[in-house]
């Protein structure tokens, strides 16, 4: 087992990419090699977690039960920007295998959620993870929808969502100004975004981390600089862009969780920490509202 993504393989799958909206090493990232499964992660989630509320006191030793919950806490960090969401639609844009979808419906009163994803495997890995909750005779049944779909090209019609939410899935984003349009125009007037990963802090930054961090260089991540992002967003007609760092919740526990695993293949993996430290990258929070 390793605890972080294998190095850059050279093969692609021999017939080509799973899908043409993601880059090769998306594609294998999130097909093949699983990457739920890498042990940095926990419970079927795939991020770096929110830990701010960990009970207990703050030196004690993290439990993989802990992973789960920063996992966990990170999604409702981001549900829990959304006001009176009972009843209403949301979309949740790159969803994995789909937990942060069940945990939406469960805890946040949602109608309705859909969760989209590039990959055909993460799509139907979160059909298999939430089979449960869609089942014909589940109170939840109809409630729930994994569509498998791009950022960049949502398949869904105008108008028809109330909260869109991204979950550490922006980083990955090769047409983050395809995806702010999309946002803008599947969003009812009224309706709200809210996504959470980490960007770069500057232009300079973006240039430095490739040199920090392999999934800059291997074609997995893209530096985004996180003012562009806000700016792409409002370009898009979304208003009220607010940015709010979060990385004061994320990366010293995250960092301590992998000082503890025992199999830590390499090191890189601790530099997350370093590069939020010296200035080059942080955790955000980016809200905004439509129409
Ligand atoms: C780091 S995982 C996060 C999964 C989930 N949000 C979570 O927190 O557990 C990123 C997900 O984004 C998906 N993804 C990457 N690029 C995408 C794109 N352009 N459109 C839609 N999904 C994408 C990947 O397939 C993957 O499932």
């Amino acid at each position: 087992m390793t605890q972080q993504p294998p190095p850059a393989g050279p093969a692609d799958p021999p017939d080509g990419p799973a899908t043409p909206d993601l880059p090769d090493r998306v594609v294998r990232i999130y097909g093949e090699l699983d990457l739920s499964t890498v042990p940095a992660f926990a419970g079927g989630f795939i991020n770096f977690g929110y830990w701010s509320g960990l009970p207990g006191p703050a030196d004690r030793l993290l439990t993989e039960s802990d992973r789960v919950r920063s996992e966990e806490d990170l999604y409702r960090l981001v549900l829990g920007t959304f006001d009176r969401p009972q009843g209403r639609t949301a979309l949740d844009v790159g969803c994995g295998r789909g937990l942060g979808c069940a945990l939406a419906l469960r805890e946040f009163g949602l109608g309705t959620v859909i969760g989209l994803d590039a990959h055909p495997d993460q799509i139907a890995r979160a059909r298999k993870a939430n089979a449960a909750l869609l089942t014909a005779s589940a109170q939840t049944s109809g409630r729930l929808e994994f569509v498998q779909g791009a950022a960049q090209r949502i398949p869904l019609p105008d108008d028809g969502v109330d909260c869109l939410f991204s979950v550490e899935a922006a980083q990955h984003f090769r047409d983050l100004a395809g995806f702010a349009r999309e946002a803008a125009r599947v969003l009812r007037p009224g309706g709200r975004l809210a996504l959470t990963t980490f960007f770069a802090r500057t232009r300079s930054a973006a240039r430095e981390l490739p040199a920090l961090l392999p999934p800059y260089t291997d074609g997995l991540d893209v530096p985004h600089v996180v003012d562009e992002v806000a700016g792409t967003l409002t370009a898009a007609g979304l208003r009220e862009v607010r940015v709010r760092s979060v990385g004061d919740g994320v990366w010293e526990y995250y960092d301590r969780y992998m000082a503890q695993q025992p199999e830590l293949r390499d090191d890189w993996p601790r530099r997350y920490l370093t590069a939020y430290e010296t200035g080059l990258l942080d955790y955000y929070l980016l809200t905004a509202g439509a129409g």
